[in-house]
């Protein structure tokens, strides 16, 4: 796959809000990245004000080149995500992007898997489809807040909470092998937690029907240049999740 160019941008925001308990979304000015942006890559934002040398990794939600804007959700968890809720619209932010390798957006029928904060750049991937379906997943009903944005972009929608609050009790990999056992999908795609990624994966696997995960791992750099994100692929090579990744064909990275 050719490399899009990784670029700093000084970006205007336009708006930066709470959609749910920690979770933040935040839209900014930024023509260039919004262009060149693909569902899957991450980008690299400076907080300032914190007191971080490191800047700090955010999945791209979604990008519309015609207006020049990027989305990106966020969940506070510390230092840097905590300073970030303070930006206001007119701030500057710079962002460094778009970094990594994503998904797979040729043409095709597929399953979006997601949970947590990995339905940010699934939000995006179902954007750019032209044919998909998701299977969100989360705790409780207000964790999904995110099905009002997949809705307009899906043409269906699986829901499963652990405590049943919306759509079947359960996790999704347990309502997984009856909806590819239809036999619709062309191929999987699914970010959340690892243990998610790995059993969708397995599942998927089982089925015949190929599926990509989306990793995450701490970084620093966010280029390829420093040891921080390495992992070793099944088969025994060296990979930078920031550069290789960090979307990866399942069978690449899980055993
Ligand atoms: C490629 C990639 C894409 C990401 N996309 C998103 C996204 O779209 N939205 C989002 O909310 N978050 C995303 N993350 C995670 C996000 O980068 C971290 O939550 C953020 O850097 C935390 O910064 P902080 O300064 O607030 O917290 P810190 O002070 O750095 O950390 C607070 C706590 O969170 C833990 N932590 C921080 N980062 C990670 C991590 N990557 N994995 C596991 N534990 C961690 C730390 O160990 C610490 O306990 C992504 C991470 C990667 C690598
Ligand atoms: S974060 Fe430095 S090599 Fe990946």
């Amino acid at each position: 796959m050719p490399e899009t160019k990784k670029e700093n941008h000084i970006t205007e925001v336009i708006e930066n809000v709470k959609v749910s308990e920690g979770v933040w979304h935040i839209t900014v000015k930024a023509p260039k990245l919004a262009q060149a942006a693909k569902p899957g890559q991450f980008v690299q934002v400076l907080v300032e004000g914190a007191g971080l040398l490191l800047r700090r990794p955010l999945g791209i939600a979604g990008a519309d080149a015609e207006q020049g804007t990027v989305e990106l959700f966020y969940r506070v968890l510390g230092k840097g995500t905590a300073k970030l809720t303070g930006y206001r619209a007119g701030d500057s932010l710079s962002i460094l992007g778009p970094l990594g390798h994503g998904f797979d957006t040729s043409a095709g029928n597929v399953l979006i898997v997601g949970g947590g904060m990995g339905l940010a750049p699934t939000k995006f991937l179902a954007e750019r489809l032209e044919h998909c379906e998701a299977l969100l997943g989360g705790r409780n009903a207000g964790e999904l807040f995110w099905t009002k944005y997949y809705e307009p972009a899906t043409e269906a929608m699986h829901i499963t909470t652990d405590d049943g609050s919306m759509g079947t009790k359960g996790f999704t990999v347990a309502v997984l092998p009856e909806l590819l056992a239809t036999g619709k999908y062309d191929r999987v795609a699914v970010c959340g937690p690892e243990i998610m990624m790995k059993k969708t994966f397995e599942i998927c696997r089982e089925q015949g029907v190929p599926c990509e995960v989306s990793l995450e791992k701490r970084m620093a750099c966010g280029l390829g240049a420093c040891l921080s994100c390495n992992i070793d692929s099944t088969d025994g090579r060296r990979l930078h999740v920031c550069q290789d990744g960090p979307v990866f064909r399942g069978e690449e990275v899980f055993a």
